[in-house]
């Protein structure tokens, strides 16, 4: 059975990835702020993990690790906005929370776990449309823009370090209808859990941003 560690799997999206990933019979390792889901299920085990907290990122790695179980797809998901981001003028208190949950937690845990993952695995970092610079037009949520945007710099830096042992790809999963955007989107999250799922594993060229299973510009 492979392993899956999905960040954020109590709502939107990561909880559809955890569902979707149970069903095709992989071990899932979810995590939450609270480290709960209103679900359980044989194969699926939640941690807690506060991407803002340094001490709560290093347990949640230590649990991995004491788990002995080696990760086949890390689908780095959670991630925040936070109301006030739509302002014209940078609110610096919401930029630093927001380089902290998207950008820096995420690096932290993620060179934490890369030791757990198998050799040929698959690293899926989740971005968005908002952090690229050949998409945006106008920027209206610049602190959610910035970390997403060096969010797919981590993915370039990574997928060049890690060439011939893990492939590190970023995706946009769309405009989805979850709490982050008070329930409006295109997507249901299961559609975008499909095609994160997809992408997970597909056999594809390392460093690439996707959308709906064709590269998207950086
Ligand atoms: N929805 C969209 O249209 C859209 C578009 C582009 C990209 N994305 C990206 O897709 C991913 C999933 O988004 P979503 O729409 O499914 O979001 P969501 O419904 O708001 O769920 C966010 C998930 O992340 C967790 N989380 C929030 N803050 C965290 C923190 N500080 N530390 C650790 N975990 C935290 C939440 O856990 P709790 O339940 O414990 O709070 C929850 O499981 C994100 O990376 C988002 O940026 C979404």
């Amino acid at each position: 059975m492979k392993t899956v560690f999905i960040s954020g799997a109590s709502r939107g999206i990561g909880k559809a990835l955890a569902q979707l990933f149970i069903k095709n019979n992989f071990f899932v390792i979810g995590t939450s702020t609270k480290g709960v889901v209103d679900f359980t299920h044989e194969n699926l085990l939640m941690l807690q993990l506060d991407q803002t907290d340094s001490s709560s990122i290093e347990r949640c790695a230590r649990s991995v690790t004491d788990l002995g179980k080696k990760i086949d797809v890390l689908i780095n998901n959670a991630a925040m906005w936070i109301e006030g981001d739509y302002e014209k003028e940078v609110d610096v208190t919401i930029l630093r929370k927001t380089l902290e949950a998207n950008l820096i937690g995420v690096i932290d845990l993620t060179e934490r776990l890369i030791p757990l993952m198998n050799q040929g695995g698959h690293m899926v970092n989740v971005s968005s449309r908002q952090g690229s610079f050949g998409y945006i037009s106008t920027i209206h949520t610049t602190s959610y823009s910035i970390s997403k945007a060096a969010l797919n710099m981590y993915t370039r830096a990574l997928a060049y370090r890690l060439t011939d042992h893990i492939t590190v790809s970023a995706i946009h999963p769309g405009y989805v209808k979850t709490d982050m955007n008070e329930g409006e989107g295109d997507l249901e999250p299961e559609e975008a859990a499909n095609d994160i799922y997809e992408l997970a594993l597909r056999d594809v060229e390392t460093g690439k941003f996707w959308f709906q299973g064709k590269e998207f510009p950086w």
